[in-house]
Order: structure tokens, then C-alpha cells, then sequence
């Protein structure tokens, strides 16, 4: 009877795109959790429903009663048991019934309250107190694609990694400093540049890919020389946006040009090699697990090639990647796949196949800052979640915290 869970809640609230998600409250007769669901812009087709037909509303007139019904009364901190009363619940295998938003707000509020119930941070409750690791914060510098407006690069994300911080608050601002510096660059190179930024925080320029490419890893290496913090390049192309399943080529709409899938490899590749890229997310679409793993064969000694809408959070389609030895490195979104137990689960196969697990925030977040506490207490070692922005830093200050809590903090093994 130690977090016997009393009472579930769920409301409405906006994310940092305005939309409505939603937010669980889950009280034990002695603890409480809170958590919301992100949503993403550019979600991968393989990734469970964000929310059944009737959108937030329906969760809030319907699903609510469904859940509480069923799980006050049960532990807390049984969480693979009410993660299974979910799907139950739910009953499709996509929770298009209940959402994978609402599933998900319920997971982690749960956890949270378990933990809660016993005065432990979410991190330790989940991850014992083994944890001695920080994750390095992967930072959004430039948005384009989906994330931006129209005159922005074709590829969704150009990010940094400090691999050579030594703490979490040097990380961070490396990051910071590396993103103000991408803003000044932008400045002199565009006189009209109004300093706005895309849904990750990163600025949204009117650039192209080349240009961007420039601006982005020149400017790493010039933090890199002036603060003696190594700080690599990284991407996000999202191509399974600008793929053309009829042409069968990626087409690059801002730059006017169109690549076939071996096109595609090489241009990657070659980017990697030039630019000396730390990562590259989503390379190639999410239905060519061939063609990522040529890729992978190529350059995947050198940089972690990192699949995102490919595996979407699902163990199922990982375990097909690893046969096919595509990427070697996955993006973690709790919302893809909609539970916890369901993420641990990916994330432990991953591990046991060394691919490298990037705990991930989506486009439109919240202030909830529990990715901060599964990135430790999965032991991943890097997370990704922006680099400025409220409900971006709400996740990097977590780790600020979390790191003043740890026994001889490090930064994680890379
Ligand atoms: P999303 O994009 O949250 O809009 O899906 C983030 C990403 O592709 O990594
Ligand atoms: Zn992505």
C-alpha cells in the first residue's frame, strides 16, 4: 500500500505551438505526479496516434473516466502494470483509442508519482542509484524544413554537441555561445535577418543548405579555439519530408535541386566527411532501412547515423533495423510509442545492440521536464532538447539540478 494511486486527471493545456495537448495528474495517497505530452510536426507514419478522432476534447469528455476508473486502486509504482492496463484500455495496437499522448501523460505522471511516493527524484526512483552520468545536450542552432518558414534550408535541424564539456552548465553554454554566434554570422551574411527562430529555437533564416552548412560548423570551430571546448557539428535532415515517393528522389524545394536515393547516400556522406559531423538524424526516408544502412556501412565509424521517424520508439521495427544494420544510433520519444515500459523496452534493446539511445524532446513541448530524468535514468547519453527557449531550457536546468543531486557527477561515456 505504498502508492496506491487515488485519483487521475486529465486537462487540457497549449504547447509552445499553441496547440492543445494534454497533462495527467496522478495522485497517491501520499504522493504526485504531473506530466504532459509534446507533439511533433514532422512525425514519422509508423508512430502510434497523438490522440484519438475527437482530438484533446474527447480525452478530456471520455478517456478520463475510462482510465481513472481502472487504475485508482492499483500502484503507482507497478508501472508495467498500469502501462498494460493502458493498452488494454486502449485496445488497438496504435492507441488511436485513448492516444499515445494521453497514454504517455499517464505513464510518466505515474512514475512520477510513484517516486514521488517514496521522496525520490524521478531519475533514481527509475534508474536506482547507480546513475552517476549526465547526457550531453545535443542544441538546435538552425531550423529549416518543417520547423521554419518557407525561405528557410530544406534540412530540418542544424545542431551542436560540446563532447568536450566537462559538466552540464559548461555544455549549455557552449551551446548558447555557439548559437549567438550562428546569430551574428546569419546577421552580416543577411541584412534583413530579423532574428526570428522555428519551433525549436533555432534561428529560421533565409538560407540555403550550403550556406547554413557553412555558417554552422564555422562557427563551431571558432567557439571550439576561443573557449577550449570542443563542440561538434550535427543534423537533423528529416528527409522523409522532402522524399518523393513517385519522382523516387529527395527534393530539395529551397535549393531547386532533386537527389535519387544513391544521390542521397553519397551527398550525406560526403557532408560527413567534409564537415566532420558528430550526428546525422533521418539521412534517408523511414521506409528505406536499405539505403540507411549503405550509408551507415559508409560513414558510420565516424558519426552516429541516428533514425528518428525510421524506428519511431518501436522495439519492433528496431529489432528489424539492427538485422538490415541500419543507423547506430536512435532517436527516444516517449509519445512515439506511447508508455514508458514500451520505451525502456526499445532502449534496452538498443543497448544490447550498441546502438547509441538519444533521449528527444519534439517540436511542440511544454515545460514538463521529465526527458531530463529518463535520459539519466536510462543512462543515454545524449539528450536532445534545443538549445534556448523556455520550454527547452526547462529540460537543461533539470539537468542542472540533477547533476548538483548525483554522487561525483560526470559527464557521459560518448
Ligand atoms: P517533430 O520533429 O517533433 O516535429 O516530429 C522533431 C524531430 O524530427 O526530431
Ligand atoms: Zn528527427
Amino acid at each position: 500500500m505504498d502508492s496506491v494511486i487515488e485519483d487521475v486527471r486529465l486537462r487540457k493545456i497549449i504547447d509552445s505551438r499553441g496547440n492543445p495537448t494534454v497533462e495527467a495528474d496522478v495522485l497517491t495517497w501520499n504522493g504526485f505526479g504531473r506530466a504532459a505530452a509534446p507533439s511533433g510536426a514532422s512525425t514519422g507514419i509508423n508512430e502510434v496516434a497523438s490522440f484519438p478522432d475527437g482530438g484533446v476534447d474527447q480525452v478530456i469528455e471520455d478517456v478520463e473516466d475510462l482510465i481513472s476508473s481502472e487504475i485508482i486502486g492499483m500502484e503507482a509504482e507497478d508501472l508495467r502494470e498500469i502501462d498494460n492496463v493502458l493498452h488494454e484500455i486502449d485496445g488497438t495496437d496504435n492507441f488511436s483509442t485513448i492516444g499515445g499522448n494521453t497514454a504517455v501523460a499517464v505513464s510518466m505522471a505515474t512514475a512520477k508519482a510513484a517516486a514521488s511516493s517514496y521522496n525520490l527524484p524521478l531519475y533514481k526512483f527509475l534508474g536506482g542509484i547507480m546513475p552517476t552520468s549526465i547526457p550531453f545536450p545535443l542544441g538546435n542552432m538552425i531550423n529549416g524544413g518543417a520547423h521554419a518558414g518557407t525561405n528557410a534550408p530544406d534540412i530540418q535541424e542544424f545542431l551542436v554537441i560540446p563532447v568536450g564539456a566537462s559538466n552540464i552548465t559548461e555544455a549549455i553554454t557552449t551551446n548558447i555561445n555557439v548559437h549567438r554566434r550562428i546569430k551574428a554570422k546569419i546577421q552580416e551574411k543577411d541584412k534583413t535577418f530579423t532574428g526570428g527562430k522555428g519551433d525549436e529555437g533555432g534561428w529560421a533564416p533565409n538560407l540555403t543548405n550550403e550556406e547554413a552548412l557553412e555558417i554552422q560548423t564555422s562557427s563551431c570551430e571558432e567557439i571550439t579555439d576561443e573557449t577550449g571546448v570542443l563542440v561538434r557539428p550535427g543534423l537533423d535532415v528529416a528527409s522523409s519530408e522532402f522524399w518523393n515517393e513517385e519522382e523516387q528522389k529527395y527534393v530539395y524545394e529551397r535549393e531547386g535541386t532533386s537527389r535519387t536515393v544513391e544521390e542521397q547516400i553519397d551527398y550525406i556522406a560526403d557532408l560527413i566527411d567534409t564537415y566532420k559531423f558528430f550526428y546525422v538524424e533521418d539521412p534517408i526516408q523511414e521506409n528505406d532501412f536499405e539505403a540507411f544502412a549503405e550509408l551507415t556501412s559508409k560513414s558510420g565509424k565516424d558519426c552516429l547515423i541516428c533514425g528518428d521517424d525510421l524506428f519511431v520508439t518501436n522495439a519492433d521495427i528496431l529489432a528489424k533495423g539492427i538485422e538490415a544494420h541500419a543507423g547506430n544510433s536512435l532517436i527516444i520519444k516517449p509519445n512515439q510509442i506511447g508508455t514508458l515500459t514500451d520505451t525502456y523496452n526499445t532502449i534496452k534493446l538498443a543497448k544490447a545492440n550498441k546502438y547509441v539511445p538519444v533521449v528527444s524532446h519534439r517540436s511542440g513541448e511544454t515545460t514538463d521536464e521529465t526527458i531530463a530524468h529518463l535520459a539519466v535514468a536510462f543512462n543515454a547519453p545524449v539528450i536532445k532538447t534545443g538549445a534556448a527557449g523556455g520550454e527547452r531550457i526547462a529540460k537543461l536546468n533539470e539537468l542542472v539540478r540533477i547533476e548538483e543531486e548525483l554522487v561525483n557527477p560526470k559527464m557521459a561515456d560518448l
